[in-house]
């Protein structure tokens, strides 16, 4: 199945810890708001009951035992309730569904930074995706020391984040490659000037893409 012949569309937000999804989410809903799009922010995981209560046990610190392939198998069951509830519905209701992290950030985090096979993390991805094709991935494409300087540091609440930086420069060559492979779909910004000139290049470019 693809989106193309639905009016919605799906649109996912990727990139390293502290690199601006945050600002760029509320202005982007700031901007719908206002011009009156009829769309749906949510956020992986998480984004409805049974996947907020999977991110809760993925983020907590205290579970420093979980292997590498349950957290995959986690992310994935998140995705899976998420979409088939939340996210396939409101594109097929016609909705613009921006979503913060999807299937991008398990093959950076999972696949390319904890290294388990990319073939086993794509065919998990597919099937918690049920079908669902993403029409633009916003890449912010800033190196995570860079990211860490913005937010000043790691937030000691989240196990993922408290990974050192070399799991955090394996996860951004793993968005670099996926960048590479899927160039189409990707579109990426370095954020190098203010949040609004980041904001209105976001902008700009969903409108070329039909999706505003
Ligand atoms: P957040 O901080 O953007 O809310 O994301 C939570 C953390 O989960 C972040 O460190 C990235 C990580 N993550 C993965 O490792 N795999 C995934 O599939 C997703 C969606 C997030």
């Amino acid at each position: 199945m693809s989106n193309g012949d639905k009016k919605g569309k799906f649109v996912t937000i990727e990139g390293c810890e502290g690199v601006g999804k945050s600002t760029q989410l509320r202005l982007l809903k700031e901007y719908c708001e206002r011009q009156g799009i009829n769309a749906l922010f949510t956020r992986e995981p998480g984004g409805c009951g049974v996947s907020e209560k999977i991110r809760s046990v993925i983020l907590d610190p205290e579970n420093s035992e979980m292997t590498a392939v349950t957290e995959l198998l986690l992310y994935c069951a998140a995705r899976s309730q998420h979409t088939q509830t939340v996210i396939k519905p409101a594109i097929e209701s016609g909705k613009v569904v921006i979503c913060d992290r999807y299937c991008d950030s398990t093959a950076a985090y999972q696949g390319y930074a904890r290294g388990i096979d990319l073939n086993v993390v794509d065919s998990l991805n597919k099937a918690a995706m049920c079908g669902v094709k993403i029409d633009c991935t916003v890449f912010m494409d800033v190196p995570p020391d860079k990211g860490f300087a913005r937010k000043g540091g790691v937030d000691a609440g989240d196990r993922l984040e408290r990974e050192n930086m070399d799991f955090h420069r394996k996860v951004y060559e793993g968005f670099k490659e996926i960048e590479r492979r899927e160039s189409e779909r990707f579109a990426s910004f370095t954020a190098q000037g203010t949040k609004f000139e980041t904001h209105e290049l976001i902008v700009k470019e969903l409108i070329a893409r039909g999706i505003f």
